[in-house]
C-alpha cells in the first residue's frame, strides 16, 4: 500500500521541493499550506510527472485547520508513515532592543506552534502506522544566534529544543524525529517574507554568493533522510552552500 507523506508550507520554497521529490519517491504526499491555488498547481505538475498528491488547504495556526488537516490524513490512501514540519519563515531583521512584537508573536506561531501543533494532530497516525518519521525543518539558526536575528534565532531554537525533546519522549515508540538544519538556501519567497516584499534587499542577501543552497538541496536531504530504513535515525543534519562555513562567513564574489 501506498505510504502517505504530509508536508506542511508546501505551496513555496523547501516545502513544495520536498513535496515533488517525496511523490517522486512513490509517497502519496498531502501538500498543506495556506494558498491553494499554488497547491492545486503543484498537484497538477506532480500528477503529470506520474505522481501522488493531494492539496490541503492548511493555517498551522489554526487549531481547526489543523484538526481537518489530521482527518485529511484519516482519509488518505494509505498509512501515514511521513510528516514534514515544513511551514515556517522569518519576518524582520531588527535589534532585540526595537524589534516589532508582532513579527515575533508570526514567527513564533507558524515555527513553533505550527509544528507543535501538527505533530500532536498527526502523532497518532504516524505511531498506527508502525514506523512514522517526524522531520522538523528548523535553521541553522536552531543553534547560532546572529545579530537582528533574535526573533527568528529564538523561534528556531524552540523548534530545535522541540526536535530534541520529542525523540526522548518518544522513545520506545515506532516514530524517529528527524532535524533539518539549512544554513543559507535561495527560495523564492522566504527573504522576501522576511523583509515584507522588497525585493531588493531580499536579492542582497544572496548577493555574490557563487552557488547558495537551492530548496531542492534541502528536499534531497529531506528525501534522504525519511528513506534510510526504519531503525536509522538522523538526529540532527546540517547543511549549509559551500560558500557559507558559517552563519557569519560567508564567500561572496566581488564584494
Ligand atoms: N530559505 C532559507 O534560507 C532557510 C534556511 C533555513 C531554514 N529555513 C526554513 O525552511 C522552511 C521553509 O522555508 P522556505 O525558504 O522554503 O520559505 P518560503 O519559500 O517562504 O516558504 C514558506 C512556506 O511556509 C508556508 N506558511 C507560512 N505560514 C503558514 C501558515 N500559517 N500555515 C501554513 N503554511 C504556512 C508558506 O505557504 P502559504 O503562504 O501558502 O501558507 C510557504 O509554503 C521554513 O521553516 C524556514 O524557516 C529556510
Amino acid at each position: 500500500m501506498t505510504s502517505v507523506a504530509i508536508v506542511t508550507g508546501a505551496s513555496s520554497g523547501i516545502g513544495a521541493a520536498t513535496a515533488r521529490r517525496l511523490a517522486a519517491e512513490g509517497f502519496h504526499v498531502l501538500a498543506a499550506a495556506r494558498r491553494a491555488d499554488r497547491l492545486g498547481a503543484l498537484v497538477a505538475e506532480i500528477e503529470a510527472a506520474g505522481g501522488r498528491a493531494t492539496a490541503v488547504e492548511c493555517d498551522v495556526t489554526s487549531d481547526e485547520s489543523v484538526a481537518a488537516l489530521a482527518e485529511a490524513a484519516a482519509a488518505a490512501p494509505g498509512p501515514v508513515t511521513v510528516l514534514v514540519n515544513n511551514a515556517g519563515g522569518a519576518r524582520g531583521l531588527d535589534p532585540v532592543e526595537s524589534g516589532s512584537v508582532g513579527d515575533w508573536q508570526w514567527m513564533y506561531d507558524v515555527n513553533v506552534l505550527g509544528t507543535l501543533r501538527v505533530t500532536q494532530a498527526v502523532l497518532p497516525a504516524l505511531e498506527a502506522s508502525g514506523a512514522g518519521t517526524i522531520v522538523i525543518v528548523s535553521s541553522t539558526a536552531g543553534f547560532t544566534v546572529y545579530e537582528g536575528g533574535g526573533g527568528y534565532t529564538a523561534a528556531k531554537h524552540a523548534q530545535t529544543a522541540i526536535a530534541g525533546t520529542l525523540r526522548l519522549e518518544l522513545s520506545g515508540r515506532p516514530i524517529r524525529v528527524i532535524e533539518i538544519d539549512p544554513g543559507m538556501v535561495k527560495t523564492e519567497e522566504f527573504s522576501l517574507v522576511r523583509f515584507d516584499g522588497d525585493a531588493e534587499r531580499a536579492e542582497a542577501v544572496y548577493a555574490g554568493v557563487p552557488e547558495p543552497l537551492v530548496a531542492e538541496d534541502v528536499a534531497d536531504c529531506i528525501a534522504w533522510c525519511a528513506t534510510r530504513p526504519h531503525h536509522v535515525n538522523v538526529d540532527r543534519l546540517v547543511v549549509r552552500p559551500l560558500a557559507q562555513a558559517a552563519q557569519h562567513k560567508v564567500h561572496r564574489v566581488g564584494q
